[in-house]
């Protein structure tokens, strides 16, 4: 079974209870679940992680190099501005790694500075505005291009 990181950047710890009228009223321990089953359903082991620390993202996208593992992101906040994060997406897509980069909401309907993504750039694709849902999609992609 092909294995694939699902990472949550700053604040989706939150999820639940982080402004639901933008960001739905799931939990980020239901949405571990949801990942779970979702890629189980779809052959892939989908594991979520979540952190508010932009090392552990960099580290994380450099564990997925070294494993061959694809990788969901989201990266919150760290998407309009981190060139750390970025570089360290550009090397998952530069081994021949899918990575998708999901939001919850659309960024670009929103605040002007959330329509800047650094990460946009070195992404294999970009699936936003869909909820919890974009996660699902995001594997259906992955499941699609490694299947
Ligand atoms: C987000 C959008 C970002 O602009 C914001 O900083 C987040 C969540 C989303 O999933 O819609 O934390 O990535």
């Amino acid at each position: 079974m092909n294995n694939v990181l699902v990472a949550n950047g700053p604040n989706l710890g939150r999820l639940g209870t982080r402004e639901p009228e933008k960001y739905g009223s799931t939990t980020h321990d239901e949405l571990a679940a949801l990942v779970g089953q979702w890629g189980a359903g779809m052959g892939l082991e989908a594991t979520l992680r979540q952190s508010d620390d932009e090392t552990d993202l960099v580290h994380w996208m450099h564990e997925a190099v070294d494993a061959a593992t694809h990788v969901v992101l989201n990266p919150a906040a760290f998407t309009h501005y981190s060139y750390a994060l970025r570089d360290a997406c550009a090397l998952v897509t530069a081994a021949g790694l899918t990575l998708v980069e999901v939001h919850l909401t659309n960024p670009h309907a929103r605040e002007s500075f959330r329509s800047i993504s650094v990460i946009s750039g070195v992404a294999t694709g970009t699936i936003v505005g869909f909820g919890v849902d974009s996660y699902r999609l995001a594997l259906q992609a992955v499941a699609q291009r490694v299947g």
